[in-house]
């Protein structure tokens, strides 16, 4: 079997006991700030375990998409160096959410390996969990009757707490469970040594392939465990192991599933897997790191400097790495691997292939980039390594490690793991100081001085009525000073508040307080926590009285045009260039909106022409907003509303649909009733802001207006200037066509002014011994035409010593230039010559002592300058 079928007959073997197939949950995991990846099939399903939600199915089985790259479950410096681990796996599981339990996980993982999948039962062996006395759990005698009905009693063992029982983290369902492993070595290595003492050994040819965890009690932050109000099932199967099993390989690497790409490598490379055990690790790793990075790319995560971004920055450089320095691959070569990727896992995941382009342009830049730095940082561990034989040091310094991070973009894994292919190590603690230090610096560029909170009323509650209304009535609660470098900032908390804060890229409101007796200008409003702040010129001279909060309307409108112009430009770019299309940033103000989005290429004018007509017409077909305060986020996502990758939504979120089949938006910000009063839309600008992130600037209603007259009149003066009231482009063109006649005639002219100067200094060269001397003033038409002909006389002449004293459009120039063997009789030094010449002209210059030249400021010294050189030269007046 195949890998595909392989994985395709687990997925209907699960079928015909009752199971839904669900498809994998992306690898990157968007709403759970304590998991950056998904790490086990289950994730997707905690909340069915805890009771919090309702599953719709009670039994399903998938694929799901793991990385182990961080957290509990991290694989990392394992990979490559051995056979059996990744850090993106496909992992097959199937579940049990309060049906069945022990009784038919267990019959079913056993017909399915032994009779399906026909593995030798002499060859396997399963645990279960031994009992644990702190956490007062017996041992798990019931999985170990159910497994004695199929498998000889001496081949069930028991395992610790460590083995088997299984916890998602820290906190979260657990449970006992029960791992089968297989032994894969050869008959004689088996009589030597019995399996089951190699069980849980880290033995690479005994190892377990499927973990069935029975899961029932939940581990509270305090450690303690609580019993679940129901038993579920949940298991996984590494696929990857389960090939090699099926196929009988002596490593995961050697199946269908990886060998494409180490067949595609080896072409590249011109170097055999199996030849040396050091390639032979650089092979498994990028292989196996290729899949990591496309596939997390895929789900939206772009290789960046910090969190989950950073993390496949981190792994994409150790590939290009050990391509570098294993494999000789000097160019970016892991974006080609991309094809092979898709032909691999296009059908059960779609993703990579619809976004082949895409991810294969993000790491390709991610490789230039880092190879631009890689070679000098190299060097320079190379030389580190060296010093330190020196000083008999086994340790890299921080700072030095630091500065490789810093300059030359060297991960800190990256550099242990080169450190420690030459003995060395790093100081990590040195490192994490240097980190701080700079941290420190930036922080204290922006430092200012917050003084507390003066409470006004004890009243805590801030109501924000801005979506409704742009004026309210209210009181302040508290105040503070913000002493800066430029002066002091004020600020003030309202009990209501009509003002905007400051997030998801609109800007914060501005406005008027109007009190009995003083008015107070709001500057900017901010977010802290769950306070409004509002910026203001003044402080209240009386805090108690009651104010008239109002918004600058007109601003405020314009950003709400600009606003709802995002959504209606997102959910057009969508349908021009793809679904590929996710929002990475934006800024919505009173003169113009940004949106900055993943996609590969320069967008083309029929593009932006496209989406600017699509937001046109949404704009004329005047829709209404539809807006949802409160709905539970599950009921947002079923209709399919777009929400920004990295962004945390509460359980009830506010919905922004502006017809439900073009734009609905998870979004916080203020927007037009309806999107006629947008008016117009117009693209000013598109652009690339880093590798797959590009940005488009666009202005709505009179700005738009605005902008728009601008250029027609800038169109309208130069028609006028060039008088050509009707075709303008041929006018430029015409234009533009005589200018490069005359430029070719101006050359021409120049080159035969030239050749007759130099027939009129070749008569006046003057020979003195055996060598051709001459000094002249010429006039010529640029400082390249004085050394032509520099040269040219020397060429013509014998031994030749010439100073030519030009005036090029209006400033005075000197070119010296000697035979190279009166140099080499030290003679003449043209460098010497030229510097004393100079002075003539107020001017300065050098070169080599063949030729160089000088440039002046006062062409009034060039009769003096001549004179000069005549002397130097003994050169007669002729
Ligand atoms: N959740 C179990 C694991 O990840 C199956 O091993």
């Amino acid at each position: 079997m195949n890998a595909k079928q392989i994985r395709s007959t687990f997925i209907d073997f699960f079928k015909s006991k009752g199971h839904q197939f669900v498809p994998s949950a992306p690898i990157v995991v968007k709403n759970d700030p304590t998991l950056m990846f998904t790490n086990a099939g289950m994730n997707q399903f905690k909340d069915f375990f805890l009771g919090n939600d309702t599953p719709q199915y009670s039994r399903v089985a998938n694929s799901q998409k793991c990385l182990r790259v961080s957290g509990k479950h991290n694989d990392l410096e394992e990979v490559g160096v051995d056979t059996y681990h990744h850090t993106m796996f496909e992992m097959l599981g199937n579940w049990s959410f309060g049906d069945y339990f022990k009784e038919e996980a267990i019959a079913w993982a056993w017909e399915l390996l032994t009779e399906v999948y026909d593995l030798p039962v002499d060859r396997m062996y399963v645990t279960v969990f031994g009992g644990d006395q702190a956490d007062g759990l017996d041992k798990d005698l019931e999985a170990l009757e159910l497994w004695g009905k199929w498998i000889a009693k001496e081949r069930i063992l028991f395992g610790s707490k460590k083995d088997n029982f299984w916890e998602m983290g820290e906190s979260g369902p657990c449970g006992p469970c029960s791992e089968i492993h297989v032994d894969l070595r050869t008959d004689a290595e088996r009589q030597l040594v019995d399996g089951k003492d190699l069980v849980n050994q880290d033995h690479p040819q005994v190892i377990e392939i499927w973990n069935l965890v029975f899961i029932q009690y939940n581990r509270t932050m305090d450690g303690a465990l609580k019993e679940l109000p129901a038993k579920h099932v949940d298991t996984g199967m590494g696929l990857e192991r389960l090939v090699r099993v099926i196929q009988w390989k002596q490593s995961n690497y050697d199946t269908d599933l990886f060998q494409p790409f180490i067949h595609q490598l080896e072409a590249l490379s011109g170097i055999s897997y199996g030849s040396d055990e050091k390639t032979d690790i650089a092979f498994r790793v990028i292989v196996d790191h290729i899949r990591a990075i496309s596939f997390t790319i895929a789900d939206g995560q772009l290789p960046s400097n910090n969190k989950a971004g950073y993390v496949i920055r981190r792994i994409l450089r150790r590939a290009v790495r050990y391509g570098y320095t294993f494999l000789n691959f000097k160019e970016p070569f892991l974006h080609l691997l991309l094809p092979t990727l898709s032909d691999l896992f296009g059908e059960v995941f779609p993703e990579v292939t619809l976004q082949q382009g895409f991810i294969s342009r993000v790491i390709q830049e991610e490789e230039i980039s880092f190879l631009r730095t890689l070679d000098k940082g190299l060097k320079i561990l190379d030389q580190i390594k060296s010093e330190s034989s020196i000083v008999s040091s086994k340790t890299i310094p921080g700072n030095q490690v630091f500065e490789l991070y810093d300059t030359y973009g060297f991960p800190l894994d990256l550099t242990s793991l080169i450190a420690r292919e030459h003995g060395l190590s790093v100081d990590e603690t040195g490192f994490n100081t240097a980190m701080e230090v700079q941290k420190t610096r930036s922080r204290a560029a922006a430092e200012q001085e917050t003084g507390d909170w003066i409470t006004v009323t004890s009243e805590e509650s801030v109501e924000f009525v801005g979506y409704d209304q742009l004026h309210s009535l209210c009181r302040v609660l508290k105040y503070r000073v913000i002493s800066e470098k430029k002066g002091k900032k004020y600020q003030l908390v309202l009990n209501r508040t009509p003002f905007y804060a400051e997030s998801g890229g609109q800007v914060g409101d501005q406005g008027t307080l109007l009190g009995e007796s003083e008015t107070i200008q709001v500057l900017d409003t901010k977010k802290e926590n769950d306070l409004i702040v509002h910026e203001v010129d003044k402080l209240p001279v009386d805090t108690s009285q009651s104010f008239n909060a109002q918004v600058n309307e007109e601003r405020r409108l314009r950003v709400m045009n600009n606003h709802t112009a995002t959504h209606l430009l997102q959910s057009a770019l969508r349908q021009v260039l793809g679904n590929h299309i996710q929002q990475k940033g934006s800024l919505v103000n009173e003169e113009l909106l940004r949106f900055d989005f993943s996609h590969y290429a320069k967008l083309t004018d029929g593009e932006l022409t496209a989406v600017e007509a699509i937001v046109n017409e949404r704009i004329r077909a005047n829709i209404h907003l539809d807006e949802k305060r409160n709905l539970p986020n599950a009921e947002a996502k079923a209709l399919g509303a777009t929400a920004l990758f990295g962004e945390k939504y509460g359980e009830f979120v506010r919905v922004i649909t502006f017809g439900r089949d073009f734009s609905v938006e998870l979004c916080g910000g203020t927007h037009v009733q309806a999107t006629g009063n947008i008016g117009f839309f117009k693209i000013i600008s598109e652009g690339s802001i880093s590798a797959g992130v590009r940005r488009i600037e666009a202005m709505t209603s009179v700005q738009a207006e605005a902008y728009v007259r601008e250029q027609l009149q800038t169109l309208k003066d130069i028609q006028e200037l060039l008088k050509a009231p009707r075709d303008l482009k041929k006018s430029v063109a015409g234009l533009l066509q005589e200018k490069n006649e005359l430029r070719k005639e101006v050359e021409g002219l120049h080159l035969k002014q030239a050749a007759q100067i130099k027939d009129q200094l070749l008569g006046k060269i003057h020979r003195a011994g055996n060598l051709d001397l001459l000094v002249a003033s010429v006039t010529l038409p640029s400082a390249d035409a004085l050394k032509k002909l520099s040269f040219e006389l020397k060429n013509e002449s014998d031994r030749f010593v010439g100073i030519l004293i030009a005036n090029i459009g209006g400033k005075p120039q000197i070119a010296v230039v000697i035979d190279e063997r009166v140099v080499a009789e030290n003679q003449y030094d043209a460098g010497k010559i030229v510097r004393e010449l100079a002075k003539n002209i107020q001017g300065g210059g050098g070169g080599q002592p063949f030729f160089a030249t000088a440039g002046g400021k006062d062409l009034e010294g060039i009769p003096l300058a001549v004179k000069h050189a005549k002397e130097i030269l003994s050169y007669p007046s002729i």
